[in-house]
């Protein structure tokens, strides 16, 4: 499935085509679908799919970085002054947060809409034993795409997921 998050302008104003609780009719449909992937994606580490990191939270792994697009040059600036801390340089985790580039955050796992949703409201900690991300604030919606496309961008070129309909966040 393909889930498109991408801003749409309508009327002059940038918004989510997803996520929005206002959204009337067969939008609101949807969003409870992608809610509903979302939450059965994030379930795999309870079942024991994906082993959680040992409690010294010294899982990294190394990100060969490809040629970038420019939509994903632009979301690797705003992941090293936002998202690096944790999630380490070029998403390959640090003590403090996991590797994004690894196969539990594939598209087919983590939908972008669950980037969107740890930056807006955090991530209580489920898949690993670094604690809970907080809510990271100051970030337009088009940031968080730019961030997406550059994440999407790492784990497809370090064969985490084939399908390049997984890059969609870099057609903005
Ligand atoms: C202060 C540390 C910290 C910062 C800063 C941080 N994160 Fe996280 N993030 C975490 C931790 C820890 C987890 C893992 C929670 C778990 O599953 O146990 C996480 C999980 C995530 C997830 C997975 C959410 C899910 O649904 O399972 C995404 C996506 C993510 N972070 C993206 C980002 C992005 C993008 C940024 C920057 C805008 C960012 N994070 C900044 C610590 C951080």
């Amino acid at each position: 499935m393909t889930v498109n998050t991408r801003p749409v302008r309508r009327g002059g104003s940038t918004r989510w085509t997803v996520g929005k609780r206002s959204l009337p009719g067969r939008r609101s449909v949807l969003a409870a679908v992608l809610v509903g992937v979302f939450l059965a994606g994030c379930s795999g580490g309870e079942d024991g799919e994906y082993p959680a990191a040992d409690a010294s939270g010294s899982q990294t792994v190394e990100v060969s970085v490809p040629d970038l697009s420019d939509v994903a040059r632009q979301g690797a600036e705003l992941f090293a002054s936002n998202c690096s801390e944790c999630h380490g340089p070029s998403a390959g985790g640090s003590s403090q947060g996991p590797p994004l580039v690894d196969k539990i955050y594939e598209p087919g796992h983590h939908a972008d809409f669950s980037f969107i949703r740890a930056v807006e409201v955090g991530s209580a900690q489920h898949h690993w034993s670094f604690g809970d991300m907080e809510p990271v604030p100051g970030l337009s919606p088009e940031d968080v795409n730019n961030i997406i496309c550059y994440v999407r961008e790492l784990q497809y070129a370090n064969g985490i997921f084939t399908d390049a309909g997984g890059l969609s966040a870099c057609e903005a």
